[in-house]
């Protein structure tokens, strides 16, 4: 079975092909991220017309790289929220159009389902390899699993029992992880999305000169609140001005240290409270490295696992992986339905 997957919830265009037996036969990306460098931040139409400019091409490389026609492809998955709405109707209109022509399946997919599983997705096949397996190759984990979802618009603790289960046990109570990484870079003069960015510079920063606030750390729920640690880091650039590059980097590191030692803390404690033997980390934030270090080295007994690199931000891979996990285990809905629906605020737990 092949499962095309289609992407467009926010500034990331991906189509992939996930193929039973084989694993994620090609995967294409096209990110706005550098465009929106410029603005500081995404802009909701401005990112809606770039996915319809990119996402024909992409779908033609994607089928081109593995070799099929789309009438190859027993299934189209596409992210049906949540998401900027603009965003979302590019990929679903596509993904309706290429189901209703070839008369194919059509599975909607949550966003955050495909990050959730994104762990399971075994590395991108090498070009043109053709060895098969009788299994779905699926990089060795199990369900039920704790997932850590740090992104640019969640911060969230979702207890996987299984596949469409899922548990939020802890929360964002204002800005996400991502969101404090990328507006903190941007204080440091970092263009946006500067949170891969800000953990590189950090990495030459000296511990302790500075300290900044671990929001929520003692308290006893599982929730998180990244808004003040913005706004410690904005008091401590105001004061440094002008800024050195020591000074950038031992403010960098300060909110890493800060930011790492919370998520870390509660994803420590909700593993606690809830038993489970297995963990990962997923969303864009999940590619930061000492985040990966410090969660293993505090979970030793833990099977932990994070995402491959390129499947950490947003990707068609992910999607292409739900729709093939869901096909596979009849969670589709009804065929013949071809209204257009999109879920620009959908909650991954009312799935
Ligand atoms: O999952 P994602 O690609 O998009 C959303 O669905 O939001 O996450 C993007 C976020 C951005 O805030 C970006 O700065 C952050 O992930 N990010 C990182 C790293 N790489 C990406 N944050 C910290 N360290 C990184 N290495
Ligand atoms: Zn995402």
């Amino acid at each position: 079975m092949r499962v095309l997957g289609i992407e467009s919830s926010c500034d990331e265009t991906g189509i992939a092909l996930y193929e039973m037996g084989r694993g994620i036969v090609s995967d294409h990306v096209y990110s706005q991220a550098d465009f929106f460098a410029a603005y500081g931040g995404v802009v909701p139409e401005l990112a809606s017309r770039d996915h319809i400019r990119r996402v024909l091409p992409l779908l033609n490389r994607v089928l081109h790289e593995a070799q099929i026609k789309l009438s190859d492809c027993d299934a189209i998955a596409y992210t049906q929220g949540p998401g900027l709405a603009g965003a979302l109707l590019v990929g679903a209109s596509i993904a309706v159009s290429l189901s209703m022509a070839c008369d194919k399946p059509l599975i909607p997919i949550h966003h955050l389902e495909g990050h959730l599983l994104s762990p399971l997705l075994p590395p991108l096949l090498p070009m043109l390899s053709n060895s098969v397996s009788e299994s779905t190759p699926l990089r060795d984990f199990a369900f039920p699993y704790l997932a850590l979802m740090v992104s640019g618009g969640h911060s969230q603790l979702v207890v996987v029992h299984e596949l469409g289960q899922y548990e939020i046990i802890g929360d964002t109570i204002d800005d996400a992880a991502g969101e404090a990484f990328d507006k903190s870079a941007q204080l440091l003069g970092i263009p946006y999305p500067g949170g891969a960015e800000l953990s590189r510079v950090a990495q030459s920063g000296v511990s302790g000169r500075f300290n900044l606030p671990r929001p929520l750390f003692h308290s006893d729920n599982l929730d998180f609140s990244f808004s003040g640690l913005k706004t410690a880091v904005l008091n401590l650039v105001n004061k440094q001005s002008p800024l050195s590059e020591q000074d950038k980097a031992d403010i960098a590191h300060a909110f890493v240290e800060s930011i790492v030692s919370v998520l870390v803390h509660k994803t420590v404690r909700a593993i606690e409270r809830t038993g489970l033997q297995r963990c990962a980390v997923v969303g864009g934030v999940s590619a930061n490295t000492q985040l990966r270090k410090s969660l293993s080295k505090n979970l030793p007994k833990v099977n932990c696992i994070y995402p491959d690199l390129r499947y950490c931000s947003d990707n068609g891979a992910m999607i292409a992986l739900a729709g093939a996990l869901r096909a596979k285990a009849g969670l589709i809905p009804k065929g013949g339905d071809y209204a257009i629906k999109i879920k620009p605020r959908w909650a991954i737990d009312a799935l």
